[in-house]
């Protein structure tokens, strides 16, 4: 949903080819946040002097991917790129349309006039921007695109032209902006008034600084400073450029290299060391020094933001020898189920620990019932481990769509226990449902797969899920980790109860042995390609099951619909006969899961009323199933496991499907069209 980069240097002398390179490098590991068109802004000047060089600035801007803006760069002919710059500020974006189709004037960064005074990217939806634009019209600012950021960028210039202290600050500059700003924000802004200065801010989409010094930094901790506070009035207030001098980051040495970006892939190659931004900061870089200025103190604010040490390795976000990031994820998930237990689970005497919820265990076991919110993938976790997390609490569990969720205004309640499962961490309908639980007392439990993300700071307690970065925009290992966090934390829900014991056990062990069973699953990868060979013409593809694979079947379908662009639909076999039938004849494609559970004789009856209809389906089930594969034209014979787990591996032939579709269809799979990973608007 938009990627944002911003990169400065102090001190630290590099060529225009080399900060172009660090830019375009960030975009490309943003890309899958949004992949319509991109753009730059450096400092134009040719000359020596770092200082002039930044008093004119250039946008360079092109439609579609990362790689279309890095040839439009080439393509430049007035550009020199051997001109060194002691100093420097480069802003950098990529884009998932909202407002505006993808075109060059849509791209960001946008800007306050034609002379490009104040420049600026963004990541969120300005929702009272056609306000702003009308006021801004009105003073005869003219509009060049249909977007909603360029009210910003117009918005800091009249500001700054009717500022009545000469001397106000670009931090305070941005201050004034964004309390003019409704919706969701993650904005960084480079002026020509303020040459080699940096001023971000968000308010509900992600932004973190990187840090990279080769000197230690003199402290892991940035004061935060409070315009409102009486102490720090006197060296805050004013903001002015003299002022800042007093509240600034702590570091002593002279060189110094900052990044701005919208997650941690795009500069884990840089730096390990970022500092989360929160809500309301806005961070000012000036003369190669960081201050982290807020209006007020609000209560539970820490005023401090800590320097964190990312454990992130750039080989995680790189994709070795796969095609894809999502062929990579798929292949990774052996290890990555192995990494959401590591340390929590202990076969030999059957506990389950999970540190991030020990405070606040027996406040959930004593609650009135457990609400699971999430979106899309994130959503069919919670639909994948219902009826688990029912038999093991024994409490009643309500799963919901976020967006619904808020839409019906939910009756929830203090003794509620509500669950917001993310991999991103970011998703704006989750974290407003998140927000809108809270308000209402609720205990709230993040699931989420991105340390420092929004959803995981504002959470009460949580658990991570520990899958590693997850870039292709279809989500996969994920998943797996997801159902497996929340099928652990629904054995420590009744790790005390001597009656679910037997059962706990069986679970554990079934845990035990589920990496082994997945690399099983994975090696049927050239037999569904195979198949993906018979299928990737269709139109369509049904795919049905019920009890533990109701989740299964909407989930590989949405793998099917958001990569392939094939129709699909995940259809409850209970409810074949109420409906879906009708669709069914000797062309239609379906696909079935029947597995030996407590529901296989209803499955097996499913099947029956398909073949009477003259289907033929491919049936997903266990490897000694005799009588599914008598009535089907081709059957993926898959390991048995306990009966609740079985659904990580009956989805995994799903996601390698979809894989291939979209490899034969000719798409690009990480990059499906119209979609992106992190959706940062409602
Ligand atoms: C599908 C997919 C999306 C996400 C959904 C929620 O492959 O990736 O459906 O699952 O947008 O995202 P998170 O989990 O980041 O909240």
């Amino acid at each position: 949903m938009c990627g944002i980069f911003a990169y400065l240097n102090y001190h630290v002398p590099r060529t225009r080819r080399e900060i172009l390179e660090i830019l375009l490098k960030g975009l490309h590991r943003l890309e899958y946040r949004g992949y319509d068109s991109a753009g730059v802004g450096i400092d134009s000047g040719n000359g020596k002097d770092w200082e002039t060089n930044a008093k004119s600035i250039q946008l360079i801007k092109q439609r579609g991917k990362v790689k279309m803006l890095d040839e439009e760069i080439n393509k430049q002919q007035d550009i020199d790129l051997d001109v060194e710059f002691d100093v420097h500020l480069g802003i950098a974006h990529t884009r998932w349309a909202t407002h505006g189709a993808p075109s060059p004037v849509n791209s960001h960064p946008h800007r306050s006039d034609k002379t490009n005074e104040f420049i600026v990217i963004h990541n969120g939806i300005i929702t009272n921007y056609k306000d702003l634009r009308k006021f801004l019209e009105s003073k005869g600012y003219e509009f060049e695109s249909e977007t909603d950021t360029e009210t910003i960028a117009k918005l800091v210039k009249y500001m700054f032209d009717n500022r009545e202290d000469n001397d106000i600050s670009f931090a305070t500059l941005v201050e004034r902006v964004t309390q003019q700003l409704e919706g969701a924000f993650a904005l960084v802004f480079k002026s020509v008034h303020y040459p080699g200065e940096a001023v971000g801010t968000r308010r509900g989409s992600p932004l973190l600084m990187g840090v990279r010094s080769d000197h230690k930094l003199s402290s892991d901790h940035i004061p935060v400073l409070y315009r409102s506070s009486a102490k720090e009035k006197k060296s805050c207030t004013a903001l002015s450029r003299t002022d800042q001098d007093t509240c600034l980051f702590p570091v002593d040495e002279k060189a110094v290299e900052y990044y701005f970006a919208s997650d941690a892939s795009a500069v884990i190659e840089h730096t390990n060391r970022v500092i989360f931004l929160e809500d309301d900061d806005v961070a000012a870089v000036v003369e190669g020094r960081l201050s982290i200025h807020r209006i007020k103190r609000t209560a539970g604010d820490y005023p401090a933001r800590a320097i964190q040490t990312l454990q992130m390795e750039l080989q995680q976000i790189m994709k070795g020898n796969y095609s894809s990031f999502m062929q990579k994820e798929i292949f990774e998930q052996p290890e990555s189920v192995v990494n959401t237990m590591r340390g929590r689970i202990n076969f030999d005497n059957n506990t389950v620990t999970l540190g991030g919820l020990k405070d606040h265990i027996k406040e959930i076991q004593r609650c009135r019932r457990l609400i699971l919110i999430a979106c899309g993938t994130s959503y069919h976790a919670g639909v994948a481990t219902r009826q688990v997390l029912e038999e093991l609490t024994e409490l009643p569990v309500m799963v919901e769509l976020a967006s619904d969720f808020l839409d019906r205004n939910t009756p929830v309640f203090r003794d509620d226990v509500c669950f917001f499962i993310s991999q991103s961490g970011e998703t704006a309908d989750t974290l407003m449902a998140l927000r809108y639980c809270k308000e209402r007392g609720a205990l709230t439990v993040g699931v989420t797969n991105t340390v420092g993300s929004s959803i995981s700071r504002e959470t009460d307690c949580g658990v991570h899920i520990n899958a590693g970065p997850e870039i292709g925009v279809a989500s996969t290992k994920a998943y797996t980790s997801q159902f497996v966090a929340l099928i652990m934390f629904a054995l420590l829900m009744c790790d005390d109860r001597i009656s679910m014991q037997p059962r706990r056990r069986e679970i554990i062990q079934g845990l035990r042995v589920l990496p082994d069973l997945i690399k099983e699953v994975l090696g049927l990868d050239d037999e569904i390609q195979k198949l993906a060979t018979e299928l990737y013409e269709q139109k369509s593809v049904l795919i049905m099951g019920r009890g533990y694979h109701y989740a299964t079947c909407l989930e590989g379908a949405l793998k099917i619909k958001e990569i392939t662009y094939m129709h699909s639909e995940g259809i409850l076999a209970g409810e074949l006969k109420h409906g879906p039938l009708a669709l069914v004849d000797k062309l239609m494609p379906v696909i079935m899961i029947i597995m030996r559970d407590h529901t296989y004789v209803k499955c097996q009856n499913a099947l029956q009323q398909i073949v009477a209809r003259q289907g033929r389906p491919i049936v997903i089930c266990d490897k000694d199933d005799y009588e599914s594969a008598k009535n089907s034209s081709r059957t993926i014979k898959v390991p048995h496991c306990m009966d609740c787990l079985q659904g990580v591996l009956s989805v995994i032939p799903l996601q390698l499907l979809s894989f291939h579709l979209a490899v034969l269809r000719g798409y690009d799979v990480d990059c499906p069209r119209n979609l992106a990973k992190s959706v940062t608007v409602e």
